[in-house]
């Protein structure tokens, strides 16, 4: 396949609907296909280049708090056509597989935050951007193309009564309870429009990817704060949301659909707040029995990278992006869980509000990828870090810097690991 750029196969732009118009255009996106691709590879006329660089510059001086809302993102998107797609992929059959996927999607969105758009690198090649989305759009293609054969053969994508029988790490009966507990109104608990049963959705179709595109971009926009993102600049968040407009466009999604192609960041927030309150609320009540597996599985995977282990994962979605209480998810933490949780409350956002800590958790979040992604990819993993580390400026010195402090924050766990194991023991 050549290099892929999804085409603006429609005029209208969400901006020129009004809030419950776009709202019912998404409602009927399930069977609408991603865009085609361009042949001619042109930017759309919308793109902004300052906009897009600026957007990626604050991604990059924000990535713990961008890393944690993309987590967030995932953890909160049970939707059907995304849960068929990711079991049909064979990539979420184990934990450990879900590491390797999981270290291979954030390498990849890294390099969205690093490298430039529709220019070509130094040395006249096309970029790693390029080939990265490339890649991915020609992985969606596949699977595309797998469920299609599968839905004309007359078989389902996926059955969630397969999964009966399995039982999950993380304490989800917990965080159902909670959830049933909650304050959240009425209006927010019905099945949402992505988990309504239809014959007739197609795979990638319009609505799942912009719901997927929200699990990137949603949280940032409309709870900064909440992901330890001190006083953002409005003009920042615009430039970062102008980034996933592209991005989206980049990986199929009409003008149309494309939820960050609004006028501005009002507008833009009305719609998240309309997809969180209508989509991702919602289907957190209704989550099946497969998009239990498919999450409980993206969890453990996800602490092959980050160490946050699934029920810190669930609570703090749970208390920190819903806001409710969560009580009975709180209470299914071990004693380690919860001191990690309260350092969280109380020290990890204080340490992202100064710009020098911010970048040293940048470096072991970075430095902790490539132990990961080598483990998973080998040593050849470590080349397409050599831009990423270049383009967040960090020089030899800053690394055998940071490396002697992730020695010491290892020498601390342990210490604090030895302390737990003494006071249970006593
Ligand atoms: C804005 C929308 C989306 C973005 C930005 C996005 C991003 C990505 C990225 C970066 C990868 C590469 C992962 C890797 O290297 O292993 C990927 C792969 C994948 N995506 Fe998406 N994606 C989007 C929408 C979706 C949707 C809607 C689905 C499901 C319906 C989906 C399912 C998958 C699957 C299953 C793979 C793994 C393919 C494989 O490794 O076999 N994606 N996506």
């Amino acid at each position: 396949m050549g290099e892929v750029f999804a085409k603006k196969t429609n005029s209208v732009c969400p901006s020129e609907l009004n809030i419950e118009e776009f709202f019912l255009d998404l409602k009927g996106a399930r069977t609408i296909p991603p865009a085609k691709i361009d042949p001619d590879r042109k930017p759309p006329a919308w793109l902004d280049f300052n906009l897009a660089r600026r957007g990626q510059q604050f991604a990059r001086n924000n990535l713990p708090s961008i890393s944690i809302s993309h987590m967030f993102g995932l953890a909160s998107s049970p939707y059907t056509d995304g849960i068929d797609i990711l079991l049909l992929s064979g990539n979420f059959s184990t934990p450990a597989s879900a590491t390797k996927r999981y270290t291979s999607t954030i390498t990849e969105i890294i390099t969205w935050y690093t490298d430039p758009f529709w220019e070509s690198g130094s040395d006249g090649n096309i970029t790693d951007i390029y080939k990265s989305l490339n890649r991915v759009r020609a992985l969606h293609s596949a699977l595309a193309c797998a469920a299609s054969k599968k839905i004309s053969r007359g078989e389902i994508l996926s059955d969630a009564n397969e999964f009966f029988d399995y039982i999950p790490t993380a304490a989800w009966a917990a965080a159902k309870r909670d959830l049933n507990d909650s304050n959240i109104p009425p209006s927010q608990r019905g099945i949402a429009p992505s988990n309504e049963k239809i014959c007739n959705a197609v795979p990638f179709n319009q609505q799942i990817l912009a719901l997927i595109q929200f699990a990137f971009i949603g949280f940032p926009i409309l709870f900064p704060e909440r992901l330890g993102i001190s006083c953002p600049n409005e003009d920042d968040l615009s430039a970062f949301n102008h980034l996933w407009a592209i991005l989206g466009y980049l990986v199929g999604i009409e003008d149309k659909y494309n939820i960050a192609l609004r006028p501005n960041l009002k507008s833009a927030r009305e719609v998240y707040r309309g997809i969180f309150e209508r989509y991702a609320i919602p289907s957190l009540f209704h989550a099946e029995k497969d998009a239990i597996f498919v999450a409980d599985v993206t969890f453990q995977g996800l602490q092959g990278i980050t160490s946050i282990s699934p029920n810190i994962l669930m609570y703090w979605t749970l208390k920190d992006i819903l806001q409710i209480q969560a009580t009975n998810t709180y209470k299914a933490l071990t004693f380690t869980e919860k001191i990690i949780s309260a350092a969280k409350d109380h020290v990890m956002f204080d340490v992202l509000k100064n710009p020098i800590s911010r970048k040293l958790s940048t470096f072991f979040l970075l430095n902790t990828l490539l132990v990961v992604g080598k483990e998973n990819f080998g040593p050849q993993y470590a080349k397409r870090f050599d831009s990423i580390k270049k383009s967040f400026g960090f020089s030899k010195g800053y690394e055998y810097f940071g490396r002697v402090v992730f020695g010491l924050v290892w020498l601390y766990k342990i210490i604090l690991a030895a302390f737990i194991f003494v006071y249970k023991a006593f």
